[in-house]
């Protein structure tokens, strides 16, 4: 058996922040192996990337949840004691909750609440000379959100909650008074949530039986146990906050649009098939997610590498959905790569891979494309703006990526008929 490489650098961790989506797919390159060894935040990781590398990472046998994110990442984005960081029956228990309200008629509830906020956001833009986009969708899904998990419009101090949410996905990777924003922001919604889940508890706050807000309440976990009020805040804030980020895919969305206005009129013809593969490529192409981790659960041996037990592995997402053995010509938007067959647990990955029930894959898949799919369909057929003459660089030193200086569209307004 042998040893796996090991990119030489003693702490890598400074090379990650700087170029966070790049890092493993390059260091992976230099040393022609998918699987290589290094040091991040003091600890030695096993870092892999492409096909191969992601069937082993979401084998459940092998790889487990527990304490594999950092720290900082848990402080923030993700909190403590959610579903992210559990394993076996415990984790397949939390993750049918959250399947269960993230799909099916869940999906239409939240389609129509976001299509309301984009009739009252419109009409908001059209006064103003000028929008950021990003601002503008943050506002809008944050709003969205919140509404469709079921807290009243009377509990929901929109401007300040929508930019705590928004901190938590737009700090978390940062460093600095961005990422101590998110960790105050993580305190601070969790306290309002969790006083909220109380009182749905308590029969104070009324609240639909099917919102949510109060499935998470009353919720029993595998050991026959309701969750605490912090854990159910934590996996509400599962649902809001991510629901929220897909403000960033509507500014790639927009992006692509703006780059590429062929396939602007590909959308108009209202093929569904079309539409399907723009928001899937808009998912293959653009960087949201760099990574996942796991820790092995116990020493093995995989395509004559030795893997030590208990030791982070970071999986690469975003190398992977770019990966030439994948995708022809990655590094080129084409919507219509998506006319051929590909393996949907292995290949697009930029939301996890595997199984969604039984393993850790992104339970707002369905509804992260449908909200693409409502803001592409808008952005073509909606609405009218003017936007720079060049769509600006992607900037990939920021968590989470977004165009560099923004997006900013000019004159908004509504086609004629769209807002009644
Ligand atoms: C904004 C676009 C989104 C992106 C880029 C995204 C990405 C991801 C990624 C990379 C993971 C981790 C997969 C892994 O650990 O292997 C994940 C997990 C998760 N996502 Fe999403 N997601 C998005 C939207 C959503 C939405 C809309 C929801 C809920 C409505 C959601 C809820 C979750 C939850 C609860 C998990 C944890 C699942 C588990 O650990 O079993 N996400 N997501």
């Amino acid at each position: 058996m042998a040893e796996i490489p090991r990119d030489h650098s003693p702490e890598s961790t400074l090379a990650l922040l700087s170029d966070p989506y790049r890092f493993i797919g390059r260091r992976a390159r230099r040393l022609r192996s998918d699987v290589f060894s290094t040091r991040l935040m003091a600890r030695r990781t096993i870092c892999m990337t492409g096909r191969e590398a992601a069937a082993l990472f979401y084998d459940t046998s092998l790889m487990k949840r527990e304490g594999a994110m950092p720290l900082r990442i848990r402080k923030t984005l993700l909190g403590e004691g959610g579903v992210q960081g559990m394993d076996g029956a415990a984790h397949r228990a939390r993750k049918a909750m959250l399947l269960a309200v993230a799909t099916g008629d869940a999906t239409d509830g939240l389609l129509r609440i976001a299509a309301r906020q984009w009739r009252i956001h419109v009409r908001d833009w059209q006064a103003q000379g000028e929008i950021r986009f990003y601002a503008g969708m943050c506002s809008l899904l944050a709003r969205t959100a919140c509404e469709w998990v079921g807290i009243p419009a009377d509990e929901f101090e929109a401007s300040r909650r929508t930019r705590q949410i928004v901190a938590l996905f737009d700090g978390a990777g940062a460093v600095g008074p961005r990422h101590w924003k998110a960790r105050i922001s993580r305190r601070e919604t969790e306290h309002w949530l969790s006083s909220l889940v109380r009182r749905v508890r308590a029969g104070s706050l009324a609240c639909d039986a099917a919102a949510p807000l109060a499935v998470v309440a009353r919720h029993v976990d595998a050991d026959g146990t309701t969750l605490d009020e912090r854990t159910a805040a934590v996996e509400l804030l599962n649902l809001i906050r991510p629901v929220t980020a897909v403000a960033v895919y509507a500014v790639f969305v927009a992006h692509a649009l703006h780059a590429h206005p062929r396939e602007m009129e590909k959308l108009r013809t209202a093929d569904p098939a079309a539409l399907d593969r723009f928001v899937q490529e808009v998912r293959r192409f653009y960087p949201f997610f760099p990574a996942v981790a796991a820790r092995t659960c116990l020493a093995f041996s995989w395509q004559g590498l030795d893997f030590p037990a208990d030791v982070r592995v970071m999986f690469d997402l975003y190398g992977t959905n770019h990966d030439p053995r994948i995708w022809r010509t990655p590094w080129r938007f084409a919507p219509s790569r998506f006319e051929m067959p590909f393996d949907v647990r292995f290949d697009l990955v930029p939301q996890g891979g595997g199984e969604h029930a039984d393993g850790h894959r992104c339970p707002g898949e369905w509804i992260t494309l449908a909200l693409m799919k409502q803001t592409a369909q808008i952005l073509a057929d909606g609405i009218s703006c003017t936007v720079p003459e060049r769509a600006a660089p992607i900037a990939f030193d920021r968590l989470p990526a977004l165009p560099r200086g923004g997006l900013v569209l000019r004159d908004v307004r509504a086609r004629a008929g769209w807002l009644s």
